[in-house]
């Protein structure tokens, strides 16, 4: 908690006007009745919080333009943490994770069904909110909500597609996480800068910094079900392991033959406590440490594009973000 409240003031930005833009897109939307157990539970996700970390970097991502101060940016960096909300509530019903952000998962508070469709309702509305912007002559004509959300789930599908799978490589890996984490990421400093007038090549420059901030940051989010307590995970530690994802810790520990027979036995039907000693095992066998290796190269590849950007103010933000992201707990 308190690495998220030095980030933002380090950045200064005022997480509060996100917030505010967030609710006001609920309340004036029309299809949701005030009162509603919709609204109810659109309002609830939003106010349990997260680091809000995508909104900031749309934000900064607006400072390499002219138009930073604008009304649109504010509504970008909304939607962009309202798809990210959405593919938590679909990634904790599709996990049967009952908790998140410290509280009761939303299909644990409504059920699943509704669950399911509240998630869908998020990242539809914003497509819609934002697309007039999104035509705006001269400007960029892909959209910021179909780019980032298509790939999100065509991330989130590989990560089924490959449970248990033992035989997944390195690079299927990375494809992955780069769908699911790094890419809304990456877009989100994209568009931020798009929408305040950027360059193009800054844009493009942004990207790429969000790519390999986005992929650090999924490993170091990997490598927590192994280094932190299941009460600061909100879940046992070992889940992603029992739940048959191959993270990179995994990856590497099964190049060490007796550990990869031990990881291959690993199935739907295996109970945690049978993987307590599978999980010490991992821990003392380095690949913890060659993951962090890989995160950091990847936060070290984000710095360079950083610095390549020194002709702007902004790009110290950017570095705020690596050293962030570097340090980060949870
Ligand atoms: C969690 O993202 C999901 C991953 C991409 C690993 P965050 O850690 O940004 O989640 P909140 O929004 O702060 O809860
Ligand atoms: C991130 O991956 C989920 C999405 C990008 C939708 P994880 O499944 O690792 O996130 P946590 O660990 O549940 O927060
Ligand atoms: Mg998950
Ligand atoms: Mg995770």
């Amino acid at each position: 908690m308190a690495l998220q409240v030095a980030l933002h003031q380090k950045l200064r930005i005022d997480l509060r006007r996100i917030d505010r833009e967030m609710k006001r897109i609920v309340k004036y939307d029309n299809d949701v009745p005030p009162g509603s157990e919709l609204e109810q539970a659109l309002l609830q996700t939003i106010e349990a919080g997260g680091k809000r970390l995508r909104p900031m970097l749309v934000l900064v991502g607006s400072r390499f333009g002219s138009r930073s101060n604008d009304q649109r940016i504010i509504q970008l960096a909304a939607a962009a943490e309202f798809i990210h909300t959405a593919s938590l509530v679909h990634d904790d019903l599709i996990d049967r994770s009952p908790l998140r952000r410290g509280e009761p998962a939303l299909h644990t508070r409504i059920g699943p069904a509704k669950a399911l469709y509240v998630g869908n309702y998020m990242s539809a509305r914003v497509v819609e909110l934002l697309a007039q912007a999104d035509e705006q002559p001269g400007g960029d004509r892909r959209s910021f909500t179909a780019v980032a959300t298509a790939e999100l789930c065509l991330g989130e599908y590989e990560q089924l597609a490959h449970a248990y799978d033992y035989d997944l490589s390195l690079e299927d890996y990375l494809l992955k996480s780069r769908h699911k984490t790094a890419h809304l990421m990456a877009v989100s400093l994209e568009f931020g800068a798009r929408a305040s007038g950027a360059p193009e090549e800054v844009c493009r420059r942004l990207y790429k910094f969000g790519e390999h901030l986005g992929l650090s940051f999924q490993i170091r989010d990997d490598l927590l079900d192994f280094t932190a307590s299941a009460e600061h995970l909100g879940k046992p530690s070992g889940s992603d392991l029992l739940g048959g994802q191959v993270t990179l810790p995994v990856l590497y520990a099964l190049e060490d033959d007796a550990l990869a027979d031990e990881i291959r036995r690993v199935g739907p039907d295996t109970r945690p406590e049978d993987i307590r000693p599978l999980l010490d095992k991992i821990r003392a066998s380095g690949s913890l440490e060659r993951a962090e290796a890989f995160c950091e190269a990847e936060l070290e590849r984000a710095r360079d594009v950083g610095r390549s950007l020194s002709a702007y103010p902004a790009h110290e933000d950017l570095l705020t973000l690596a050293d962030y992201f570097g340090g980060r707990t949870c």
